[in-house]
């Protein structure tokens, strides 16, 4: 079944990031010259969105903006022959992509969020990605890999990954079935919300890439409080095991942990290396600064 969905939660306040978060969205700042949202928007387009549900709150519509028409300044652009940057702002959303958004009132959680968007997720599998989350690959986005498994799964699949140790409890914990059934694909046998170390089930932690049943939908209608006083999606999934299989996906690329500084300051640093207009430049730059360190 194919996967056209997708949902972005984008309501939580931001408090790592203050004080730029005050009045900016965390998912509208900047790595090089593209708010977060816009990486996270382009990666489930190449992996086949026609629809993005933005979870949103009535202090982030800068978001809804970024990805509606501004005519003053296309109009401004285009008579002064700025063609490369019209091009750019055209290409925010490609043609056959709705935005559209629901409002999380308070921000009680990610499970929450995720059920906000239940009436137009509708009864279909969906995406749903973490926008403060990017992922590197340089040729297939981690969604696009994840399509790819699901096609063939049509069971929910997280996306997940290795972290230190002394990680573990800063993320969504999942134990496995001991086979491989596929290249990087292993059943799950549970899943546990930032645990201590000592309770850790492993060290594969889910990084904020999943394609889910609309079941899913079911248990978060049930779904209690749990860490840190909100609805957790961990909580949903683990109660989702309890009727059908759920599959884990170890995605090929880098992650870049976006919602605290120095994982913001990473990827601004790798993904302008990587930039064809800037990376030299900066690499000039750091060749220049180590020189006076
Ligand atoms: P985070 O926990 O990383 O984001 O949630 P946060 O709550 O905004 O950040 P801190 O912890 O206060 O710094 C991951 C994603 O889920 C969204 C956030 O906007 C973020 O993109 N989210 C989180 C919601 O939409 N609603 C919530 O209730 C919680």
């Amino acid at each position: 079944m194919k996967v056209t969905k997708y949902v972005l939660p984008v309501a939580g306040l931001g408090t790592r990031f203050l004080p730029a978060t005050k009045a900016i969205p965390k998912e509208m700042l900047p790595i090089v010259d593209r708010p977060l949202i816009q990486y996270v928007v382009e990666e489930a387009v190449e992996a086949g969105a026609t629809e993005i549900i933005l979870v949103t709150h009535s202090s982030k519509r800068a978001l809804e903006d970024h990805f509606d028409k501004n005519l003053e300044l296309e109009r401004q652009l285009e008579e002064k022959g700025k063609d490369d940057l019209l091009e750019k702002v055209h290409a925010i959303l490609p043609e056959g992509v709705k935005v559209v958004s629901v409002r999380q009132p308070e921000p009680l959680g990610l499970g929450h969020a995720v059920l906000c968007a239940q009436h137009l997720v509708e009864n279909e599998p969906f995406g749903v990605i973490l926008p403060d989350v990017l992922i590197h690959h340089p040729h297939t986005g981690c969604m696009a890999q994840m399509v790819e498994q699901f096609s063939r799964l049509n069971h929910s699949l997280i996306g997940v990954e290795s972290v230190p140790l002394e990680d573990v409890c800063k993320y969504g914990i999942v134990s496995l079935y001991p086979d491989e059934i596929g290249e990087k694909i292993q059943r799950m046998a549970g899943i546990v919300e930032k645990p201590s170390q000592q309770e850790a089930p492993s060290t594969l932690s889910v990084v904020g890439r999943y394609i889910l049943t609309p079941q899913i939908l079911r248990m978060l209608e049930k779904t209690q409080q749990g860490a840190g006083g909100e609805i957790q999606l961990t909580d949903a999934i683990a109660d989702l095991l309890q009727h059908e299989p759920i599959y884990t996906y170890t995605f090929e690329g880098i992650s870049y942990d976006c919602g605290h500084k120095e994982g913001f300051l990473r990827a601004n640093l790798e993904y302008g290396l990587r930039d064809p207009e800037s990376g030299k430049t900066l690499m000039k730059l750091i060749q220049e600064h180590v020189g006076r360190v």
